[in-house]
C-alpha cells in the first residue's frame, strides 16, 4: 500500500529527469534538420554525414548512465491539446463552470500510455501497450455568442418539425446545428488541438434528438437518433439537451451504454442537478472523447509500406444478380480515395490502389471447401404452440479465415490475381452465395477483419433483426448491403483503426464495448448508417503507423543500449573515434525522436514521419557500431581464452545486425520492411 506514492514520487521524478535530458538545446541543429526536411523529405540520405563538424561536436555531450537514457526513451509522451467550448447561458455555464471542470479533469486523468487491443506475437513476446504515452491539456471556456445562434436556429427547427407517431423524440437534421459550430470552428481551427463543444440550451419544451440520414424511421427500418456528432475536422459536439437517447445491444451483453439517467450523455435530464454534480458528469463525458475519439487504442500495431493496395475478391454464385446496392466496389473505394485525396489516410510517399477481381463458386473448389468446412450451426429456443427449437446455421469466420489463408496460392490462381512484388496487399474476400437461408459470420458479422485479409459473406436473405436496439426498437440489419461493414473492416486491418465501440482497457485487462459513440459519423457499429470516416478514423489512420514505428525505434534503441551495458557499457565497448562517434549518434538519434514527438503532439504527421525516417540512419549506424566492436572483443576474447563471454547478447546484437543489414540493402524501402523484423 505505502508503495504506491513512493512509486508515484519515484515517477515524476523519472519524468522531470528524462525531459531535463531530452531537451538538451543544441543551436542550430533545428535549422539543419528543417532544411534537411525540405531537400531531402523522405530521408533517403544519411543526415549525419552532411552534419557540420561545429553541430556534431556539440551533439558529443556525454551519455548519462545507460538506464537512465532507457528510461528517458520509455518515457516519451504527447502532450495533446483539448479545447472545450461551454455552450449555453450563464444559468447552466455560470462564469465559474471552466475552472471547476478544469479542476475536475486534471484530477481524474493522469499520462496514459497508448494501447493496443491485438498486440501481434512474433519475434518478440509483445504487450497491450507501447512504450509512448499521451496527457490531454485543457483549455477550457464558454462561448456566449454560439449559445443565441444556435438557440435561435433549434427553436426555428423545433417549430417547424411536425412530430412523428413512431417516436417521443422529434428528429432535427444534424447539419442545421453543425454548419454553426463549424463555422465557429473555422475561425478557431489555426489552434491545434481538439475542439469539444458541450451545448446546453436550456429547457425547450419539446424532446428532440438529431438525424444523420434524410427520411424517417418505418416499421421496417430503424433510425437512431443521436446527440453528438464528430466532424470530418477536429472537432465533436454534444448537444445535452437533446435527447434522451439509447441505443445498445437489445436484451443483454457487453456494451450496454447510453442508458438511463446515470449516463453522462443524458445529465441534463432526470432530476435536477448541483452546478458541481453536472460539471462532474461533464468532466466524464470529456474524458470518455478524449479516450475514445482523440488517443483510441490501435486495433493491430501496423508497419509503413510505401504501397497499400485491397484486393477486392468476390466469389460469386451462379445465380447472384448483380446488386450494385450493396456491393458497390466504387464507392468502397470513393469512400478511402475521397480521404486520401483530402490528405488523410496516408503519410509521406504512400498510395492506396484498389483492384477487383471476380471468382465463379462453381470453378473454386477451394472456396466451396472452405464454406462447407466452417458452416455451424446453434440452436434457439423459441415460444410458438410450445416451446420449439429452431437450427440456424453461421459461418464461423476462425475456421474460414485459416482455410483461406491455407489455399491462397490456389486461391490466386483459381481467380488470376497476381502476386504482389511490394508493398501491403489485403485480400477481401466476398462470399456472395446462392443461399437462401441467412447465413453471417460468427452469428452476427456481415464481414470480420482479420490482420491479413477480410472477409465478408451475404446470401439472398435479405434482413434479420439485430440483437441492437435504439430508443426501444430492433435495430435491423439489411444482410445484402455490405458497403459501410466492408469499409469498416478495410480500417481496422489495412490502418489498425479500433472500431468506435472497442476500447484495451488495462484495469481491466480486456477489451471493453462502449456504443457512446457509436451513432453519428462513423463507418463502424449497428447504430449508424453513414459510412464517410470523421477526423477520428483519418487521424487514427496516420497515428497508428507513426506510432508502430516509434515503438519499434525506442525497442531497437533499447536493445543497443541493453547489448553495450551487457559488455560494461559503452565506455568499456566502444574506442576511441568509435565512442565519439556513437555518442553524436546516440545525441542526434534523441533529438529526433524527440522532434518526432512533438510533431505527433502537433498532428504534423507529415513532420514525424520526416524525423522517425531520418532517425533509423542513426539507429542502424548505432548498430552497427555496437555490432562492430562486440565482434573484435569476442575475438580477443577467444584469443586469450578468458571466462564471462555475454554470448547472449552478442548474439543477440548479431542477430540484430544481420536484420539490420538486410534492411539498409533495401535502404530505399527501409520503412516497408520493418515489419519483416517482427
Ligand atoms: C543524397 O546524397 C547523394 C550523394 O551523397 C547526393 O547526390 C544526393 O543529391 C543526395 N540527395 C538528397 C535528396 O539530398
Ligand atoms: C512497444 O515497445 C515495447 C518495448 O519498447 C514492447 O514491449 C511492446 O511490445 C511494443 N509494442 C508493440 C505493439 O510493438
Ligand atoms: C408443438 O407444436 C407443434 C405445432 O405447432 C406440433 O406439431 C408439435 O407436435 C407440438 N409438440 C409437442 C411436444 O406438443
Ligand atoms: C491479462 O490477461 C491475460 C490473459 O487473459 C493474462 O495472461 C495476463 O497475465 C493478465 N495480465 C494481468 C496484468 O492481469
Amino acid at each position: 500500500m505505502t508503495s504506491t506514492p513512493i512509486t508515484a514520487i519515484s515517477l515524476l521524478l523519472l519524468l522531470f529527469l528524462s525531459t531535463t535530458v531530452s531537451s538538451v538545446p543544441i543551436s542550430g541543429l533545428d535549422t539543419f534538420l528543417t532544411h534537411q526536411s525540405r531537400v531531402d523529405p523522405h530521408s533517403n540520405n544519411d543526415s549525419f554525414l552532411s552534419l557540420p563538424s561545429s553541430l556534431k561536436s556539440s551533439l558529443s555531450i556525454s551519455l548519462p548512465q545507460i538506464s537512465s537514457v532507457i528510461s528517458s526513451l520509455v518515457s516519451l509522451s504527447l502532450p495533446i491539446s483539448l479545447h472545450v467550448r461551454l455552450v449555453g447561458p450563464t444559468t447552466t455555464f455560470p462564469s465559474s463552470s471552466p475552472s471547476i471542470l478544469h479542476s475536475y479533469l486534471s484530477a481524474a486523468h493522469s499520462a496514459s500510455r497508448f494501447h493496443v487491443i491485438y498486440p501481434s506475437s512474433t519475434f518478440r513476446e509483445s504487450s497491450h501497450f507501447l512504450s509512448v504515452s499521451h496527457s490531454p491539456h485543457f483549455d477550457i471556456s464558454i462561448s456566449p455568442s454560439l449559445s443565441s445562434r444556435l438557440s435561435q436556429t433549434l427553436d426555428s427547427l423545433l417549430a417547424s418539425t411536425p412530430s412523428s407517431l413512431r417516436s417521443q423524440l422529434l428528429s432535427i437534421p444534424f447539419s442545421s446545428i453543425d454548419e454553426i459550430i463549424k463555422q465557429d470552428f473555422e475561425k478557431e481551427k489555426s489552434i491545434n488541438g481538439i475542439f469539444i463543444y458541450l451545448i446546453s440550451l436550456g429547457s425547450k419544451g419539446k424532446k428532440y434528438a438529431y438525424s444523420y440520414t434524410p427520411g424517417d424511421s418505418s416499421p421496417g427500418f430503424t433510425k437512431c437518433l443521436g446527440s453528438i456528432w464528430t466532424g470530418k475536422e477536429r472537432y465533436v459536439w454534444i448537444d445535452l439537451g437533446a435527447g434522451p437517447v439509447d441505443y445498445g445491444p437489445g436484451l443483454s451483453g457487453d456494451g450496454v451504454l447510453p442508458r438511463g439517467e446515470f449516463h453522462p450523455l443524458a445529465a441534463l435530464h432526470g432530476r435536477p442537478k448541483s452546478q458541481k454534480a453536472l460539471l462532474a458528469d461533464l468532466s466524464s463525458l470529456v474524458l470518455s472523447a478524449y479516450q475514445v475519439l482523440v488517443v483510441p487504442s490501435l486495433r493491430i500495431p501496423v508497419y509503413f509500406e510505401n504501397t497499400l493496395i485491397v484486393q477486392f475478391i468476390h466469389v460469386y454464385g451462379a445465380e447472384s444478380i448483380p446488386d450494385p446496392g450493396g456491393l458497390d466496389w466504387k464507392s468502397i473505394e470513393r469512400t478511402f480515395m475521397d480521404e486520401v485525396n483530402d490528405n488523410g489516410l496516408l503519410v509521406g510517399d504512400q498510395s492506396l490502389i484498389f483492384k477487383t477481381y471476380k471468382v465463379n463458386f462453381a470453378d473454386c473448389s477451394v472456396c466451396s471447401f472452405a464454406i462447407s468446412k466452417s458452416i455451424n450451426s446453434y440452436t434457439s429456443r423459441f415460444l410458438f404452440d410450445n416451446y420449439t427449437l429452431i437450427v440456424s446455421e453461421y459461418l464461423d469466420s476462425k475456421k474460414l479465415h485459416q482455410i483461406m489463408s491455407e489455399s491462397a496460392e490456389e486461391l490466386r490462381r483459381v481467380a488470376g490475381i497476381p502476386e504482389e512484388d511490394f508493398g501491403r496487399v489485403l485480400p477481401v474476400y466476398v462470399f456472395d452465395l446462392d443461399y437462401n437461408s441467412l447465413l453471417m459470420l460468427d452469428r452476427f458479422h456481415q464481414s470480420v477483419a482479420f490482420r491479413d485479409m477480410v472477409i465478408a459473406v451475404r446470401t439472398k436473405n435479405t434482413q434479420t433483426v439485430s440483437d441492437y436496439s435504439c430508443n426501444g426498437r430492433h435495430v435491423f440489419t439489411y444482410t445484402r448491403e455490405l458497403d459501410r461493414s466492408l469499409v469498416g473492416s478495410i480500417l481496422q486491418s489495412m490502418w489498425g483503426v479500433s472500431p468506435t465501440h472497442l476500447l484495451w482497457s488495462p484495469m481491466h485487462n480486456s477489451t471493453l464495448v462502449d456504443y457512446t459513440w457509436s451513432v453519428g459519423q462513423t463507418p463502424f457499429g449497428p447504430f449508424s448508417e453513414i459510412s464517410s470516416l470523421s477526423f477520428v478514423q483519418k487521424d487514427a489512420a496516420r497515428r497508428n503507423v507513426l506510432l508502430t514505428s516509434l515503438n519499434y525505434s525506442i525497442t531497437s534503441a533499447i536493445d543497443v543500449l541493453e547489448s553495450l551495458a551487457a559488455h560494461g557499457g559503452d565506455r568499456k565497448l566502444l574506442k576511441r573515434n568509435r565512442h565519439v562517434e556513437f555518442v553524436q549518434r546516440w545525441n542526434l538519434f534523441k533529438y529526433k525522436l524527440d522532434k518526432a514527438v512533438s510533431a505527433l503532439s502537433h498532428m504534423d504527421f507529415e513532420m514525424a514521419l520526416f524525423y522517425l525516417r531520418s532517425s533509423d540512419h542513426d539507429l542502424y549506424n548505432m548498430h552497427s557500431l555496437v555490432y562492430h566492436a562486440s565482434q573484435e572483443l569476442e575475438a580477443s576474447l577467444v584469443c586469450f581464452k578468458d571466462p564471462p563471454v555475454p554470448w547472449a547478447s552478442i548474439s543477440m546484437s548479431a542477430v540484430v545486425f544481420l536484420v539490420l543489414c538486410y534492411v539498409y540493402t533495401k535502404r530505399e524501402k527501409l520503412f516497408r520492411n520493418k515489419r519483416k523484423q517482427f
